[in-house]
């Protein structure tokens, strides 16, 4: 499974791509805010450290706004995957620019049948939101299952990308049901590496290592 981190902090970025744990980078409206800073130049400041698809997200709601959006959007560099909401512009907006070569990324997906259409309309990713379909006492995993199922039934190449990731649990979940990427906040990713037991077993380890007294170094 491929990683991509749910970010636009630079830093935050680049800490986890010097570790090769940075597959791509998602990018939303939301997100732009929190960084404090102007679209066009962190998204390109984001494709610069990154080799892979970077999404950065339209805001027009009309399929030719959104069209005319994601051509500037996809200038910035060759790795900018437009990202368009999953509604009918959105779709209309996916074929031109797939069409014309561009990766797209179709976001805010809460149903198969969404996901089917937007593999239909030639979206590169679609993005089913895990974390806000449990937020409102839905399964998110169940609709990651669903397309993944249905994605393999007919062989559709748009690549499954599991969204609103909230926890190391979720990473796994969705590595086990065989989505092809999982885009996660930084802390997420970073806390896949917990565990209590490491934890414990170093505390043990280490008291008993200055029992004997010695010094590797
Ligand atoms: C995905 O591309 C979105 O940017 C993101 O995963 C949304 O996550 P949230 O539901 O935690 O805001």
């Amino acid at each position: 499974m491929k990683f991509f981190v749910d970010t636009a902090d630079t830093a935050a970025i680049k800490e986890l791509n010097d570790l090769g744990m940075v597959d791509g980078v998602t990018t939303n409206p939301s997100l732009i805010l929190k960084s404090g800073r102007d679209i066009l130049e962190v998204t390109k400041d984001i494709c610069d450290l990154v080799d892979g698809p970077v999404s950065a997200e339209v805001v027009a709601t009309e399929a030719d706004q959104m069209i005319e959006e994601g051509r500037k959007l996809a200038k910035i560099a060759s790795n900018i995957a437009v990202k368009l909401p999953l509604t009918w512009d959105g779709l209309k907006a996916c074929k031109v620019l797939t069409g014309e070569g561009k990766m797209v990324n179709v976001t805010l997906c809460f149903s198969a049948n969404q996901a089917l259409l937007a593999a239909k309309a030639g979206a590169t990713f679609i993005s089913p939101f895990i974390g806000r379909l449990d937020d409102i006492n839905l399964d998110g995993m169940d609709l990651i299952q669903d397309i993944r199922v249905i994605y393999d039934n007919y062989g559709f190449e748009t690549q499954i990308l599991a969204a609103s990731i909230r926890s190391a649990n979720h990473m796994s979940e969705a590595a086990k049901i065989g989505a092809d990427v999982a885009t996660a906040p930084p802390n997420v990713i970073k806390a896949m590496a917990n565990h209590a037991l490491t934890d414990k077993g170093l505390d043990g380890f280490l008291a008993d290592w200055a029992k004997t007294g010695q010094k590797i170094i």
